[in-house]
């Protein structure tokens, strides 16, 4: 969820939801805004897509120069009004972003006493506790604070309080929570992108840190309630907003500039004479470590997957590959040689954000490769790789995957330098390699019409299955991905020499197998593989090169012939025929491509 608060000289309505538009990839289930005006508190609220809440407000304005508003991804509770934020009692309202362990039992607790609770969410607890405080005889900043201290779980909120229009309190335990400071105006957000149109000097709050807002400024409470000083920063941020470009979606746009994005990330760490690697701010030191512990989710999990072969084909150097949500609780031993690396396109996605905290508390060096340079995971990293993709708006990453493709596949080459597995004349050949991709991509884009007949079949089926071996396996876990995020049919990729261990069973001739096949090494057993399928009615959609074509001959379904993919590098170049798939089948469908049923951008909550 993305919250965000203003106490300004101006109506506080448009610029929240001005902001909340900037935070619409943190959910999209619902939005809501409250201010304070005359004294009195007032809210509007509305499901769906922010535009919604927009509608609402041209009928129903709502005035007030101080105001706090939400968009939400739905944790407790349907995505309804009633569920809406903010959440009001009495002389409260809150948003929140994160969860509240305990408020199961604070709303038995408050229940007991009398309040009437109207949502399923554990964020109206915050808002009665606050109100039974008030009710208690105590002030605002009081009740505030002695409802923190009973709040368990990770969290953001922002309270605001009927008959004060010149207070806003912000909390920040687990959930990242930015402070903007304008001209006798002051905002908050949930991160310094939102408040970018109001102002560029922010402070972030630390863990467990409290404060008290004014448009005087920022009084600020660490998590012991002591008074403490944070730094005002000025932030560089692209106020670009990304256009469509004549696309007829986002996503469309995305994958169709990844020639260009791909090409200046990979320019960033090449030198200019094309044969030496340049990180930055002293890069990486690969000769030190004896393991990487790579995490993330969703896509960017398998980008780590991909690279995983890079690296261990590469340096020799053992990889780690763990699903954020799994990694924490699986309490791993931080050995001391292990180098931390986490993968994530918009540094929020609360999962990742965790596991980085884990080994950071076990001292472990910690990189990021990260989209977004101002996250949270880009600030407590000790370096923060960028992939510079550019904004991604489309909820299914694509630009962002190829580029964190490229970087890991930067940094594979690097450890293999240092450790001594390349020579100059091997990592120049292997860069010169790379830097052909983003031209190939040219013509891997130009298939679209082929995909596109593709499509409009799967766009019949229900089952999809994705294969691939070595690296092209992480990419078939990929693209069964991207499809059912956006074309809501169910997909799962396999590595192709385990199909015939219990999945093959799903074959028939109703069931599109799409194999990624490279001609490379592995080819033949991807083959054969593709035969077993074949021999039992399936459906075969072949991605290969001329050779490849050649060699499998003409029983496929289809073929599709892509240009030559410089080898270990293809899943970069490969991974475009699978977005185009997936997105002209959700065309075909008629789904909500760009803001996919259910999904958020970066999901920020545990
Ligand atoms: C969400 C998105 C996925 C994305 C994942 C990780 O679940 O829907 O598309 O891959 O988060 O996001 P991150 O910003 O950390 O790369």
């Amino acid at each position: 969820c993305g919250i965000v608060g203003v106490l300004g000289d101006h109506e506080a309505a448009p610029i929240l939801v001005q902001a909340l538009a900037r935070l619409e990839y943190r959910g999209y289930d619902s939005a809501g805004i409250a201010t304070v005006s005359g004294g009195q508190l007032d809210r509007r609220r509305a499901v769906g897509k922010l535009v919604n809440l927009s509608d609402l407000l041209v009928h129903e304005p709502l005035s007030g120069k101080a105001g706090i508003g939400h968009t939400r991804w739905a944790t407790h509770g349907a995505p309804t009004v009633i569920n809406a934020h903010p959440h009001c009692a009495g002389r409260v309202a809150v948003v929140h972003n994160g969860i509240i362990e305990n408020f199961r039992a604070l709303r038995e607790e408050l229940s007991a006493c009398g309040a009437g609770f109207e949502s399923d969410t554990d964020t109206e607890t915050v808002a009665h506790l606050a109100q039974a405080y008030l009710d208690e005889g105590m002030t605002p900043q009081q009740a505030a604070e002695a409802t923190l201290k009973r709040l368990e779980g990770a969290f953001a909120l922002l309270f605001l309080f009927e008959g004060e229009e010149d207070l806003m309190i912000a909390a920040r335990k687990g959930s990242p929570l930015a402070i903007g400071w304008g001209e006798g105006e002051m905002f908050v957000g949930s991160d310094a992108i939102a408040l970018a149109p109001m102002t560029n000097r922010i402070t972030y709050l630390d863990e467990g840190d409290r404060a008290t807002i004014t448009r005087a400024g920022a009084e600020i409470h660490d998590a012991a309630g002591h008074l403490v000083n944070r730094p005002v920063k000025t932030v560089e941020i692209d106020l670009a907003r990304a256009e469509k470009g004549g696309h007829k979606h986002f996503m469309a746009k995305e994958i169709a500039e990844q020639p260009t994005v791909l090409g200046e990330a990979l320019r960033h760490y090449v030198t200019d004479d094309g044969k030496t690697l340049t990180l930055p701010d002293g890069g990486i030191d690969f000769t030190g470590i004896d393991r990487i512990s790579m995490v993330a989710c969703g896509t960017a999990y398998y980008a780590c997957l991909t690279a995983k072969y890079w690296v261990e084909q590469l340096a020799g150097l053992p990889v780690d590959v763990d699903i954020a949500s799994e990694f924490r609780y699986r309490e791993p031993p931080i050995a001391k040689g292990t180098l931390a690396m986490f993968v994530s396109q918009s540094g929020e996605t609360a999962d990742t954000l965790a596991a980085l905290r884990y080994c950071k508390d076990r001292a472990a060096r910690i990189v990021s490769v990260v989209n977004v340079p101002e996250s949270t995971i880009a600030r407590e990293s000790d370096l923060a790789l960028p992939i510079l993709a550019g904004p991604e708006i489309g909820v299914a990453s694509t630009k962002a995957f190829t580029c964190q493709l490229a970087v890991l596949a930067i940094c594979a080459l690097e450890a293999a330098a240092q450790r001594g597995r390349l020579d100059a004349g091997g990592l120049a050949r292997h860069l010169d390699d790379l830097m052909t991709v983003p031209g190939r991509m040219n013509a891997a884009l130009a298939l679209e019409n082929d995909i596109t007949a593709a499509a409009l079949d799967l766009a019949e089926t229900e089952d999809v299955l994705f294969l691939g071996r070595g690296a092209m396996f992480a990419l078939a876990l990929e693209g069964a991905l991207k499809l059912k995020e956006i074309s809501y049919i169910h997909a799962e990729g396999y590595a192709s020499g385990e199909l015939k261990h219990g999945p093959i069973a799903l074959v028939d001739q109703t069931v599109p197998v799409v194999v990624c096949a490279p001609y490379d090494m592995l080819f033949d057993k991807t083959v054969s593989n593709m035969q077993e399928v074949m021999a039992r009615g399936g459906k075969v959609l072949l991605i290969t090169d001329a050779r490849g074509a050649a060699e499998a001959g003409s029983d496929t379904w289809r073929t599709l012939v892509m240009p030559e993919a410089p080898d270990p590098f293809a899943p970069i170049l490969y991974a475009v025929p699978l977005q185009l798939l997936a997105y002209h089948t959700a065309v075909a469908k008629g789904t909500d491509v760009d803001q996919p049923r259910n999904l958020a951008k970066s999901v920020t909550v545990e």
